[in-house]
Formats: structure tokens, C-alpha cells, sequence
């Protein structure tokens, strides 16, 4: 049977079981010790953060992130509509809300102008919000310096959500050492993983000093067991620290492999009519974590969907850009300034199988896929319009025959 091409995949070696290994035989199999104090360290080092503190995910960072710049029930917090849901659901787990603002065209990330209107107008009627959350999407860094100047114009605290843009640059400086709070994610999917995991960042001593004590259930300084406010069990534990270390060792690698993915891509499949991969923003470096692109459904013969259920018909992983979350069911309520960008990104965008683990043969593979839906759709429409008047003008099907079915409807419960 043909082998399944996932979306993105873990990609760990050898050097990961040593690490894990020294935990053993240390007996450190918990959520503290060298592992995690060097993990931060090394994490520190490697995007040029003043301080770190590792959690269980990417999400749970966020959830500390908010809490320390004290979002309480009530609140409002502004938040990147075109994003994963772990962006905005730790907003709704203090009792706050969010507003959503939308993309824009260069970095698909937050428009910096809608941001700073909305700050202005929001000043004036004296209902700021308490926080900014900005999503750096799929590797490529929002417009960080015109995004930060309104915050700190308005004194509203940034919180970057940098889960997916870890080696990306934004003017040579990392994504996510900019705000008040920086997050990252090593969720088995993404450039490096600790199978699941988070880590913190901050120029702020105290800060992430304050997030390692709410992160081991607030305990207070004391001889015995004593808690003055609610904590969580949020910290990483030494044996996924250990993975880690061995992982940023290779994040460089990884970011080439991923550029090198896109670079194939976009040679491959930028010349057909209706594609147009994701930009990148002169502002910086994409880690291109993932390589999406927009669909033109009518120059390109088939639109987004179609284009995903023949990939999934040879058991390559394609799925649709994030959903934007002012469309989701469950933020129905919730204000959105502006939308339509995001919207269209995700009516029309596809991200392809992006990971640094891929073989040349299975970028082939997806591209013989792209290029056959057009050509086939191209042949179908001019065959159509040919035979018009034809009673027996062939269906799509007979001209572009379904292969071998290959049990798609499982591909999603291969990956993570
Ligand atoms: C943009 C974004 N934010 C937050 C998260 C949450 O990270 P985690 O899965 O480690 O909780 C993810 C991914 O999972 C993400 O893609």
C-alpha cells in the first residue's frame, strides 16, 4: 500500500535519546531538574530572550501569559482573527473576551493599521483592552515594530504567539522577544517538538519567575504546603526538556529543510495559473513552517477542496488555512474588527505536507498531484465547452478517473 505523506510530522534522531537516556540514569523524571534548566538556558540563547520558563504547551504558556498581565473575567482582549483556536481559547478561560482583528495581505498576521484604529477608537470611548494577542502564522512574523509602537502609544501589554514562527526573524531578531510575553510551541507538528510542550519568554526577571511559581500550583514560599492565589500544573517535565535540547541543536537544519520544501513548491507549481504561494514579508525571514497558498479557483480549474480530496485520494495530507475564529461557532458572540482578508485566505488557502523529514519522492508526489487536478480540470473545461451542444459530452470522471482508492478518510487519524 502507498505510503500516507503527512501534513508534518516529529523528525527526531539519536542525539534526542541521549538526553532522555541521562534522565534515566539520573533518576530526573520529573517536572523539574538540568534538563529544563538548560532547556530554557539554550532556549534563551537561541532567540535572543532574556528569560524562559518551559511549560507542558504552547497553549498553557498562553494561559500563563494572560494571567501575568492581568486579564480577569471581563475583560476585552485583541487577538488575531486568522489563527489555531489555542491562540484565543486561554482568553475565554480567564472569563474574558476576545475581539478579533483581521489580516493583512503581506504577512496574512495582524493589520498593524487596524490595530492602531481601533486602539485610538477604543482610547476614546475609554474601553482599551486589557492585552494584544498577535499570531506570527505558519513561520512568517507579523509587522511586529508599527504593532508594538500602538501598543505601547496605548500602554496595552503585547502578547506574542509565536508557536509556529520559532526560527523565523523579524529584522534579524526572533518573533516573540518583542512584547511584554512571547510563547512558543513544541506540539509534535511543529519545526521542533518535545512530542507536546511550551516555553515562555520575557525580558522581564520577575515575570517569568512569577510564571514557574503559577505554573507549579502557586505554592507559596513556606515549610509546609501553603497557597495564597490558584496555580496550575503546567511545567515540563526533564525527560521532554531533554528532547528539546536535543532539538534546538538542530533548529537551523530544520528551518533549511522547511525553506528547501517551499523552495521545491514553488518552482514546481508557481508557473500554473491560480496559485499564489504565501509571501514573504521583506521585514524578515519566514521559517516557512508550513507552505501555504491561495487557490484561484476559476484560473486554476478546481478550488481548495478539490484540490485537498484528490491529494487525500493518494494519501498526501493537505488541509485548508485556518479557519478564521470570528467564524467560529463558539466566538459567534465575539466582536470583529474587519474579516474579509482572513476570510478569503481561508476559503482559498491550502497548506501543503511541510515536513523537514520529506523526501524529494514525496514532494513529487504532491506536485504530480497539483499538476494533474489542473491539467485534468483544464482538458475537462475545454472538453465541456467544446462539446457543448454535445447530448454525451463525457463527465468529469471519465476524463479524469479517480486512482485506486486508498482508504483516505483515515489519513487524519495518522497525524497529530
Ligand atoms: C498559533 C498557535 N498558537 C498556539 C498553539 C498551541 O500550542 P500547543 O499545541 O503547544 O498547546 C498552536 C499549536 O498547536 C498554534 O498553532
Amino acid at each position: 500500500m502507498i505510503r500516507p505523506i503527512l501534513l508534518s510530522t516529529p523528525h527526531v534522531g539519536d542525539a534526542e535519546l541521549e538526553f532522555v537516556k541521562e534522565a534515566f540514569d539520573t533518576n530526573w523524571i520529573a517536572p523539574v531538574g538540568p534538563h529544563v534548566d538548560a532547556f530554557e538556558q539554550e532556549f534563551c540563547d537561541a532567540v535572543g530572550a532574556g528569560y524562559a520558563a518551559a511549560v507542558s504547551s504552547g497553549t498553557a504558556a498562553l494561559h500563563l501569559a494572560l494571567r501575568l498581565v492581568g486579564v480577569e473575567p471581563g475583560d476585552e482582549v485583541f487577538c488575531s482573527t486568522l489563527t489555531f483556536i489555542a491562540t484565543a481559547s486561554p482568553i475565554s478561560y480567564l472569563g474574558a473576551k476576545p475581539v478579533f482583528i483581521d489580516s493583512d495581505r503581506t504577512s496574512w498576521n495582524m493589520n498593524p493599521n487596524l490595530l492602531r484604529e481601533a486602539l485610538t477608537y477604543r482610547a476614546r470611548i475609554g474601553k482599551l483592552p486589557k492585552a494584544v494577542v498577535l499570531v506570527h502564522l505558519y513561520g512568517q512574523s507579523a509587522d511586529i515594530a508599527p504593532i508594538l509602537r500602538a501598543c505601547n502609544d496605548y500602554g496595552v501589554p503585547l502578547i506574542e504567539d509565536a508557536a509556529e514562527a520559532l526560527g523565523a526573524t523579524y529584522k534579524d531578531q526572533s518573533p516573540g522577544t518583542f512584547g511584554r510575553v512571547g510563547i512558543y510551541s513544541f506540539n509534535g507538528n511543529k519545526i521542533i517538538t518535545t512530542s507536546g510542550g511550551g516555553m515562555l519568554v520575557s525580558e522581564d526577571a520577575d515575570l517569568i519567575a512569577k510564571a514557574k511559581f503559577l505554573a507549579t500550583q502557586a505554592r507559596d514560599p513556606a515549610p509546609h504546603y501553603q497557597h495564597s492565589e490558584i496555580g496550575y500544573n503546567y511545567r515540563l517535565s526533564n525527560i521532554l526538556a531533554g528532547i528539546g535540547r536535543a532539538q534546538l541543536q538542530v533548529l537551523r537544519d530544520r528551518v533549511a529543510a522547511r525553506r528547501h520544501n517551499f523552495e521545491i513548491y514553488q518552482r514546481a507549481l508557481d508557473h500554473l495559473p491560480g496559485i499564489e504561494f504565501m509571501p514573504e514579508a521583506l521585514f524578515g525571514q519566514s521559517s516557512r513552517w508550513l507552505t501555504c497558498l491561495t487557490i484561484d479557483p476559476v484560473a486554476f480549474g478546481a478550488n481548495r477542496d478539490q484540490i485537498c480530496s484528490a491529494l487525500a485520494q493518494k494519501r498526501i495530507e493537505a488541509r485548508p488555512v485556518w479557519k478564521p475564529l470570528h467564524l467560529q461557532p463558539v466566538f459567534a458572540e465575539c466582536e470583529s474588527i474587519g474579516g474579509a482578508i482572513a476570510e478569503d485566505l481561508f476559503y482559498r488557502g491550502l497548506c501543503l505536507p511541510s515536513g523537514s523529514n520529506l523526501t524529494i519522492s514525496d514532494l513529487e508526489r504532491v506536485i504530480e498531484v497539483m499538476t494533474q487536478v489542473h491539467k485534468c480540470s483544464a482538458t475537462y473545461q475545454a472538453r465541456s465547452y467544446e462539446l457543448d451542444y454535445v447530448a454525451s459530452a463525457p463527465s468529469k470522471a471519465e476524463l479524469c478517473p479517480p486512482s485506486e482508492s486508498l482508504g483516505s478518510g483515515n489519513l487524519s487519524k495518522l497525524t497529530g
